[in-house]
């Protein structure tokens, strides 16, 4: 499963990227909005920071024409750039124009299979599946997700389901066990993947028994 990290926080992805297992970023309005930097200035910073790896960053348009226009500004930052949509049908005009001009795309907002669908017939490079607020909801998120996934597989649709709004590790689990592709983390969470209690308690008493052995340096 690939990675990406769900933030608009440099800090953040300076410390991920440390560990070297992420494999993109993704934004959105709300993330912006919690930084002191310009929507373009962040998004060339970030993607400076990841390299040739895709980093998403959302339009703010609504209708076809003007998200059209908005992407393709959008995509002139960085080549990583991969222009996130919403799941409206003016948005899914735009991704069909944007796919026949070889633009990536990220279609958000997705909450049902038939959603995925559609967007995966206009040419939607990925699809985020937002299973958290569809948790929030009372609706099985990763069970939605992976139906979405499904389809994809079924039509040979090559658009990638994207887990987002992801809450917790347990998310992360259930969608890796769907065979999703890639999820987007914040980074709490991708924090949580990496600790367990037992390898710290673990890692202390190697290093003590060591310290007891006459063999070991
Ligand atoms: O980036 C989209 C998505 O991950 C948002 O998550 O936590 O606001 O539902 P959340």
């Amino acid at each position: 499963m690939n990675f990406f990290l769900d933030t608009a926080h440099i800090d953040e992805i300076k410390k991920a990227q440390k560990w070297n297992l992420i494999d993109g970023v993704t934004t959105n309005p709300s993330l912006v909005a919690q930084t002191n930097y310009s929507h373009k200035e962040l998004i060339l910073e970030i993607c400076n920071l990841l390299k040739d790896k895709p980093v998403s960053a959302e339009v703010l348009s609504v209708s076809s024409e003007k998200i059209y226009k908005e992407a393709k500004e959008l995509a002139k930052i960085h080549p990583s750039v991969v222009v996130k949509i919403p799941l409206i049908a003016e948005g899914l005009k735009a991704v069909k124009k944007l796919h026949a001009e070889n633009i990536a795309t990220n279609v958000t907002l997705c909450f049902s299979p038939n959603q995925a669908l559609l967007a995966a017939k206009a040419g939607a490079t990925y699809i985020s599946v937002f299973v958290g607020r569809l948790d929030d909801i009372g609706h099985e998120g990763c069970e939605i997700a992976s139906q979405c996934h499904k389809l994809m597989k079924e039509y040979q649709y090559k658009s990638q389901i994207l887990g987002a709004s992801i809450r917790h590790s347990k998310h992360i689990f259930t969608l890796a066990q769907a065979g999703i592709p890639i999820s987007t983390l914040p980074f709490k969470v991708f924090n949580q993947l990496i600790q367990h209690p037992l390898t710290d308690i673990g890692l202390k008493k190697f290093l003590e028994d060591a310290k007891k052995s006459k063999h070991l340096p």
